[in-house]
């Protein structure tokens, strides 16, 4: 049995549907009643906090997925979580992390992977991890400025990124949790096919609105600044505000572990865009009203 955590995030949810076409998973939940997973996946409700509850998701699985949202709680969280799997038996755990995590990071939830890596490497369980580079569906939440001011604002100075897709974040994590003994002590970044940078896609979103949009490099401070006045808790502020630091130049090289991993070559955001027509219509619908 497989136990997938945060079910019901972008990549969890994908996850169970893809090992839901292919045999029995087990989701873990915090609420069942608003999961609306597939009929045939078995729910466990738990929270990272609940280490009972958890045991109880847990007993029974072979493999588990790890996963969570990024937080003040997040490194205890996880750490609750393995220690509570190799209590009840787990044999292997995979875990999503991310490209720059690392103990010196400037950005916390980059030091809490680090940390939750740490933690699986000396639990005992066979372990994999699965770092994946920025996600490009961070980037429909840009739409509205783009649509509606025809700017692309943020603190990611004039590098390129490879952002990756969930979707095939999902894809190459299925691959493992079927054969996880094949994947014992690896780690995996999982980029997009190439470095993208903000200036080009403020371009591509722009095409797709219909309007000219053009980037608009923050300074970090600044955005942070702008994040808190916003209401965005200090924490998430100071992490989305410094995460282009938490990058070294070898990171934000394309690297192969999707196409390794899912046997396809990753989505390029050309693709991901035009599959998202219509959220980012619907973003420049709403930005003009
Ligand atoms: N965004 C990026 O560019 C990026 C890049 C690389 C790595 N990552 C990593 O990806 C991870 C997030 O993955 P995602 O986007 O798939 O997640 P997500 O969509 O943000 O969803 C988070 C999931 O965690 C669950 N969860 C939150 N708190 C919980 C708790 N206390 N107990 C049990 N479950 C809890 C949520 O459940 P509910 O539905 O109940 O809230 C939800 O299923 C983060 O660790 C992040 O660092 C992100």
């Amino acid at each position: 049995m497989i136990l997938v955590t945060a079910a019901t995030g972008q990549v969890g949810r994908e996850i169970v549907r893809l090992l839901a076409a292919a045999g029995p998973v087990r989701a873990m939940v915090r609420d069942p009643a608003a999961a609306a997973l597939p009929e045939d996946v078995e729910v466990a409700a738990a929270t990272f906090e609940d280490g009972g509850a958890m045991a109880a998701a847990m007993a029974g699985a072979e493999t588990v997925f790890l996963a969570g949202r990024d937080g003040p709680g997040y490194a205890s969280q996880q750490a609750r979580a393995i220690d509570v799997a190799a209590r009840v038996g787990v044999r292997h755990v995979v875990k999503l992390s991310a490209v720059g995590a690392a103990a010196g990071s400037p950005v916390e939830l980059m030091r809490d992977h680090h940390a939750g890596e740490e933690r699986l490497r000396s639990s005992g369980m066979a372990w994999t991890f699965l770092r994946p580079h920025l996600y490009m569906q961070n980037l429909l939440r840009l739409t509205g400025p783009v649509a509606g001011e025809g700017r692309l604002a943020a603190p990611m100075g004039d590098g390129a990124y490879p952002f990756v897709d969930t979707r095939d974040v999902a894809a190459a994590a299925a691959a493992v949790l079927r054969d996880p003994a094949a994947h014992t002590g690896r780690a995996y970044a999982l980029t997009g096919p190439r470095a993208v940078g903000y200036a080009e896609v403020a371009r591509l979103m722009a095409a797709i609105v219909g309007r000219d949009a053009r980037y608009e490099a923050l300074a970090p401070e600044r955005f942070r600044a702008e994040l808190e006045a916003a209401g965005i808790p200090a924490w998430r502020a100071a992490d989305l505000a410094a995460i282009a630091s938490a990058y070294a130049d070898a990171d934000n090289r394309p690297a192969d572990g999707v196409a390794e991993l899912a046997g396809r070559p990753p989505t390029p955001i050309e693709r991901f865009l035009a599959d998202h027509r219509a959220a980012l219509t619907a973003g420049a619908s709403r930005s003009h009203a």
